[in-house]
């Protein structure tokens, strides 16, 4: 599968999805990276694996629905079948999440449902939950909505400060998203109904 990557910062999550692909036994290859910024960081690090990279800014375009279908376009161009949200920091129009649906994924620093939104770790550590983690789910109109694929949990320990749980969380972020990709590039989940549909795939 060809697989393209939405990213607005340092792309780290995006990394850990080229390192996965470059396994010959990985069922998806990644095509492209777009970034709603120029100065995202990621992209340096997609040109050096070879990867196109685009910035599409918003400023460029008259709208949120002009910039996501300038986004779309570019995803078409790269013919790409599957698109990963990694640290993308806007809200899709409902217009473009419905192109996308069941082919669009997000990987969010929370548990969901707790902690939709921004600032996970400092909030998970004021709720005093003793367990954290990050969700990939499919992508839906909500923020951080969406059926879960994959999460992976990790301990909030005593004394820990919002950047130690964040490191400890992002950690198994680059573990957790390569798996949820594997998974549906093989076909072996899907998005129906509105939940997430698991099977095995015969050999
Ligand atoms: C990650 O924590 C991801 O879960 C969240 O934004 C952050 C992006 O980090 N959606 P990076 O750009 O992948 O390094």
């Amino acid at each position: 599968k060809r697989v393209a990557v939405l990213i607005s910062g340092r792309g780290s999550n995006m990394a850990s999805l080229i390192a996965a692909s470059m396994d010959p036994s990985f069922p998806a290859e990644i095509v492209g990276v777009i970034s709603n910024r120029s100065d995202a960081r990621g992209l340096e690090v997609a040109s050096k694996h070879s990867i196109a990279t685009r910035a599409i800014l918003p400023r460029d375009y008259d709208g949120r629905e002009a910039h996501d279908e300038a986004i779309h376009a570019a995803l078409c161009e790269l013919k790409a079948d599957i698109v990963c949200l990694a640290g993308y920091m806007r809200l899709l129009t409902p217009g473009f999440v419905q192109k996308w649906k069941g082919k669009m994924i997000n990987i969010h620093p929370a548990l969901l449902p707790n902690f939709r939104g921004l600032d996970t770790h400092a909030r998970a550590l004021a709720a005093g939950v003793r367990v954290h983690g990050c969700t990939v789910h499919f992508v839906t109109p909500e923020m951080d909505d969406g059926p879960i694929i994959a999460q992976a949990a990790v301990p909030v320990l005593i004394g820990d400060t919002e950047d130690a749980l964040g490191e400890r969380v992002l950690k198994t972020e680059h573990r957790l998203y390569p798996l949820a990709l594997r998974l549906l590039a093989e076909g072996r989940v899907r998005m129906s109904s509105g939940a997430a549909v698991f099977s095995n795939v015969a050999d």
